[in-house]
């Protein structure tokens, strides 16, 4: 069976085909992120716009490279929430309407669904269940999934989601859009964690977490250093370097919690704060202490991507589900109420 995906819930047009014996077999991608870099953030209706611009000539080239035409698909996945609703809308009636004129299924994909199964897309894929540690932009969750599609949330942030955090703090350390990456960059240039900044909610007992509190207290220590004449590039360094230590250990303890309450022995990262590197390391020497073990997916496929819509809808096709009614485009969607996959 073969899937084309397409992912189109904020700043990045995504498309991919995915065959059920091959594996990913096409794969495009577009980043409006310089478009809206200048703005320091993504302006939802440029968002939309963009998405037009380029959805059908990435779609042409990734059949193409797929060797494959649209007729011969078994089915159009396309990312129907969360999201921008006008971003989403222009995936889901693109998906629709080429469904409708290929005569296959259109398969609604929730995008927190997509990122949380992105890690069996690997060739090293983690065995069912396990616990999800999901964090991006607009999410910060931990998932108990016992099987595909099906998913308990037992924890999430309060606030701020951890991709939000990194963006909104990058922004006060003068460092440009998206700043999650740049920021990382950064911190890597220093090695003390100088600055003690708080470690949101690690005390109280539970699962879920708060962010918004850890940029505010960023933004008093430039205040601080910058009225006392000691704001420089390595004090900027060591203060990314804190509030990334800062956030790392606290998806670190939460996520090591999760595994001791629900007795699950793997875990995965996704989404794109999945992409950092001091994250992965971290949980990775945390977890081979306790013998259990992490999985993420290389990096472009942890922050959106087409493929892993692609290969979300290909397990719903496969398990039968029935094609969607009209278009679907949610811009709230809570994980809990998606059915399980046979
Ligand atoms: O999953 P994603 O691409 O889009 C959403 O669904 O939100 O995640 C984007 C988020 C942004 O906040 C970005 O700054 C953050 O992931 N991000 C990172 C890194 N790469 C991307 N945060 C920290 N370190 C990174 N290396
Ligand atoms: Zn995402």
């Amino acid at each position: 069976m073969r899937v084309l995906g397409i992912e189109s819930s904020c700043d990045e047009t995504g498309v991919a085909v995915y065959d059920s014996a091959k594996g990913l077999i096409g794969h495009q991608i577009f980043s409006q992120v310089e478009m809206h870099a200048k703005f320091g953030g993504v302006v939802p209706e440029l968002a939309s716009r963009d998405h037009i611009r380029k959805i059908l000539p990435l779609i042409e080239a990734t059949l193409e490279e797929a060797g494959v035409r649209g007729p011969e698909l078994d089915g159009v996945a396309y990312t129907a929430g969360p999201g921008l609703i006008g971003a989403l809308l222009v995936g889901g009636t693109v998906a629709t309407g080429l469904a409708m004129a290929w005569g296959v299924p259109a398969i609604p994909v929730h995008h927190m669904e997509a990122h949380l199964l992105a890690p069996l897309i690997e060739e090293n894929a983690p065995d069912f269940p396990f616990v999800a540690l999901l964090v991006s932009g607009g999410h910060s969750m931990l998932v108990d999934v016992a099987g595909p599609g099906q998913y308990e949330v037992i924890g999430e942030s309060l606030d701020d989601a951890a991709g939000e955090a990194f963006d909104k703090t990058a922004k006060l350390l003068g460092l440009g859009y998206p700043g999650g990456p740049a920021l990382a960059k950064l911190a890597d240039q220093s090695d003390v964690d100088k600055h003690d900044l708080p470690r949101p909610m690690l005390k109280k007992p539970g699962l879920d977490m708060s962010f918004s509190g850890l940029k505010t207290a960023v933004m008093l220590k430039v205040r601080e250093l910058e009225n006392t004449g000691n704001w420089n590039e390595t004090e900027k360094a060591d203060l990314a370097n804190s509030f990334q230590d800062a956030v790392v250990e606290t998806l670190v303890k939460k996520s090591l919690r999760a595994l001791e309450q629900t007795g699950r022995d793997t875990l995965i990262i996704a989404g794109g704060v999945g992409a950092n590197r001091h994250l992965r390391a971290s949980l990775e020497e945390e977890l081979q202490k306790t013998g259990r073990r992490v999985f993420y997916p290389r990096p472009e496929f942890c922050t959106d991507n087409g493929a892993m819509v692609a290969h979300a809808g290909l397990l719903r096709v496969q398990d039968g589900q029935p094609a969607a009614d009209g278009v679907i485009a949610r811009a709230r969607w809570p994980l809990n109420e998606l059915s399980a996959i046979a």
